[in-house]
């Protein structure tokens, strides 16, 4: 960097470590522009010596090019966003400012990059999210709206068509309502998730209230559910609303999508260390779908939900917690949410989530999180 009155080591020292691009770039008049200097993440991002180089071999993109440039010739601020390609597309955002230059010396621009490759993707799964949710509420809607129109018309007078018609239109109004709760719960559980649970929860005694509480559902399903509440493993650090929910959602989907004359077992375990709680717990193919930022020494309770269902092939297991996920063929009458709460609530809980599972022979979900101090 060329040296200037009142520009002192330390302030270079900064420029040269702040974490976002900067180049300086000069321009005589009638010449092409070049850079005078750019800093440690400016020769990163462009994996160039930046110094003496032509603006061009940085910047290849003619309309940011040409921005810049125009930017430098008459002295103005400018600003324009553009993509990088490499392993990793990533996007920025360049503002140029100009230098105050004297009479007849080169002009100088300083431009910043901004890295906005986080919120442009962060943005994109919002708007994705918008329209899976509104697509997911749509259909039920049309169907209602469907049904409504049919009563009004040619079932008038067919009391036999009237009560099947109404019968389906209050499933439909069920399936939105519990997709809207589902939705709910998940935005309240996203408020939250960076704030830590501070309670203590007794998770055997959480699990058989679950299990109390769907045997109605169960039963009707004719699938039995076995508790093996292991010895004594304690409590964890949780939110126990939220933990209900965990397990219900588990223990929902092993009884929904186990045929008739199926079992399920919810397990409890105690495990010392991380490495022994994502230990696997049978053959099978096995995944990690959450993984806490272990800290050593910190033990776990594993739950482990497991059935005798169908299984679950390789190629869906790591899109399970995805929101509105729902393997293809499989009619579950699910929002597709439930596996996106568990995995935000253990999240939340500083733990982890595991799913095992082969076509044919069933699955097992694990779910970890930190033993609370007795
Ligand atoms: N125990 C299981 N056995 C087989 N498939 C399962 C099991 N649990 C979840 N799945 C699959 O994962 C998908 C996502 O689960 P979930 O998020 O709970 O949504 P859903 O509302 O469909 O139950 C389900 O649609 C189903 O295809
Ligand atoms: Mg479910």
């Amino acid at each position: 960097m060329p040296e200037r009155a009142g520009a002192g080591a330390a302030a270079q020292m900064i420029l040269e470590l702040l974490p976002e691009p900067v180049i300086l770039v000069r321009g005589a008049d009638g010449e092409p522009p070049e850079i005078a200097y750019g800093n440690q993440a400016a020769r990163e991002v462009f994996r160039l010596e930046l110094a003496g180089a032509p603006l061009g071999a940085a910047l290849r993109r003619p309309e940011v090019l040409e921005t810049i440039e125009h930017a430098l010739a008459t002295s103005t601020s400018a600003e324009v966003a553009f993509e990088t390609i490499g392993v990793q597309p990533r996007f920025w955002r360049a503002f140029a400012r100009p230098l105050e230059a004297e009479p007849g010396a080169a002009k100088q621009l300083v431009v910043v990059l901004r890295d906005e490759t986080d919120a442009r993707r962060t943005e994109r799964m919002r708007a994705d999210f918008l329209a899976n949710a509104s697509h997911e509420l749509r259909t039920p809607l049309a169907s209602l709206a469907g049904f409504v129109e049919t009563l009004r018309t040619h079932a008038k007078d067919d009391p036999e068509a009237r009560e099947k018609f109404l019968g389906i239109m209050a499933q439909q109004a069920t399936r939105m309502a519990r997709l809207v709760d589902d939705l709910l719960s998940l935005s309240r559980i996203e408020l939250n998730e960076h704030i830590a649970p501070s309670g203590k929860v007794d998770l055997a005694r959480t699990v058989q209230d679950v299990s109390d509480a769907m045997r109605p559902l169960t039963a009707d399903r004719g699938v039995t559910v076995a508790i093996d509440p292991g010895d004594d493993v304690g409590s964890v650090i949780g939110d126990r609303d939220q933990l209900v929910q965990v397990i219900q959602n588990l223990v929902d989907n092993a009884v929904k999508y186990t045929p008739r004359g199926g079992q399920v077992r919810v397990a409890l375990r105690s495990a010392p260390t991380v490495e022994a709680a994502r230990a696997p717990s049978r053959t099978g193919v096995g995944l990690s779908l959450l993984s806490p930022d272990a800290s050593e020494g910190q033990a776990y309770v594993v739950l482990r939900v497991t059935d005798t269902g169908p299984g679950i092939a390789r190629q869906h297991l790591p899109r399970l917690s995805e929101r509105f996920y729902r393997v293809e063929g499989q009619r579950s009458g699910g929002t597709g949410l439930g596996l996106a709460i568990v995995k935000h609530v253990v999240n939340r809980h500083r733990g982890g989530l595991a799913v095992e599972s082969a076509e044919g022979e069933g699955s097992t979900f694990s779910v970890y999180l930190p033993v609370a101090a007795s």
